[in-house]
């Protein structure tokens, strides 16, 4: 029996470890024709050139370009040297990056007529509480400089998949399309809170339905990233800054084997840690990074594709360099003091890490050869489904 797009996007989901995010008919759609497209991609990449200017693969890989050459700073990173004005609460930009994902995504309702979601509504709230710090990031370092035609939300979610992937983290699949919306949904009430309790917190994750390795990836696993700042949380903190976990300049599983020790910064990521059925999944990716980098890849891509929108093309390759002296700069003590920022790697070498170069990450080649895996897996799913 031939499968409809909605069983294809079922099974496409299923097999990702996802429950299936919406079944709107237009999604199945889209899910079964990303699928048909797998292996024009995987053949001749230039195929999903076509479709249009703002979704082209020279536009995302122009955007991308911009977006590491603002990364790429000494310490930008994490935030040594950084040039984000000095009266920044957050000098974090690729933590301030992955952050504005979460809280312009995070805005999605999905049920009756859908509202919020990626679509760069949180250009209209930078000046909101919840937003607290994200305004430095987004409005001057991307936003007012660059000189590529993407929409507004999808440089948001651009900016997500370079920072994780510049940092040290995973290759995250990105679709190109998100349009920016002229009614932008207010964030208060829809995105969880500081001090926030458990259960709220968690029936908002489940509302854009989030799975519980989706929870434990993109919430105690973003926190690798960055930290708490008293200028934005002073409910948690009165210093100027504290690190979710000693290397917050690098994209790493560091945070999980924390929180199991109960060194938590936010109540929230002791929470998770706590809970009998999500205390697996973190004792997973604490053991195991590239488990975690696998769920983080998925789970990342379904909240940049939580929008309204019917306009996401096929995912276009996106080839980002990895941080110099990440690692050497990427480090802190429990204070948020940078341990090493005078690293003195040469530049243009490579990658300090011995232990993430020996598990085979990190170089471009390899991280095509990923996405091709990951494009070859889907073909060969729909395949045995025909
Ligand atoms: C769902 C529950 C969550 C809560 C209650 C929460 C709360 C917070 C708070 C209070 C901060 C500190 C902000 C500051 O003082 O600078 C923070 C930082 C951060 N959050 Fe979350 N968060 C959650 C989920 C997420 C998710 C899903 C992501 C990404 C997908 C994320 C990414 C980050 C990052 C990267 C930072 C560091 C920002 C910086 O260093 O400037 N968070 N979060």
């Amino acid at each position: 029996m031939l499968p409809t797009p909605a069983s294809l996007a079922a099974a496409t989901a299923a097999a990702a470890g996802t429950p299936p995010q919406r079944s709107s008919g237009r999604r199945a759609l889209s899910a079964a024709l990303l699928m048909l497209a797998a292996p024009a991609l995987l053949v001749a990449p230039a195929a999903a050139q076509s479709v249009s200017v703002l979704g082209s693969r020279e536009a995302a890989q122009a955007a991308a370009d911009q977006l590491v050459f603002f990364l790429q700073a000494p310490g930008n990173c994490l935030q040594v040297n950084s040039d984000l004005p000095a009266s920044a609460p957050s000098k974090n930009l690729a933590a301030l990056w992955i952050r504005a994902v979460f809280h312009d995504a995070g805005t999605w309702v999905p049920t009756g007529s859908p509202t919020g979601g990626a679509n760069a509504g949180i250009m209209s709230f930078l000046n909101q509480t919840e937003n607290g710090g994200i305004a430095d990031s987004i409005a001057p370092k991307f936003q007012q400089n660059t000189k590529v035609s993407i929409s507004k939300a999808d440089a948001i979610a651009l900016g997500g998949v370079v920072s994780v992937a510049h940092c040290g983290g995973p290759s995250i699949t990105y679709s190109p399309g998100r349009v920016d919306t002229t009614t932008p949904a207010n964030p208060t009430g829809r995105l969880p809170s500081a001090t926030e309790a458990f259960d709220s917190v968690l029936t908002k994750l489940r509302r854009m339905g989030w799975s519980n390795e989706d929870i434990v990836a993109l919430v105690t696993g973003s926190h690798t990233m960055g930290g708490v700042h008293g200028a934005i949380t002073p409910e948690i903190t009165n210093k100027p800054f504290v690190p979710f976990d000693t290397t917050p300049g690098v994209f790493d599983n560091d945070v999980f084997k924390r929180s199991l020790a109960g060194k938590c910064v936010l109540p929230v990521d002791c929470s998770i840690a706590k809970d009998a059925t999500l205390r697996p999944i973190v004792e997973k990716y604490a053991n195991d990074q590239q488990a975690f980098f696998t769920q983080y890849a998925i789970s990342f891509a379904k909240l940049m594709g939580q929008t309204n929108d019917t306009t996401l093309l096929p995912s276009v390759p996106v080839t980002i360099a990895l941080h110099k002296n990440l690692f050497a700069e990427g480090t802190t003590d429990e204070n948020g003091n940078v341990l090493s920022g005078s690293s003195t790697t040469a530049a243009g070498s490579s990658p300090t890490n011995p232990s993430k170069a020996a598990a085979g990450e990190g170089s471009v080649v390899q991280r095509c050869v990923t996405v091709a895996a990951v494009w070859a897996a889907g073909w060969f799913l729909y395949s045995r489904l025909m």
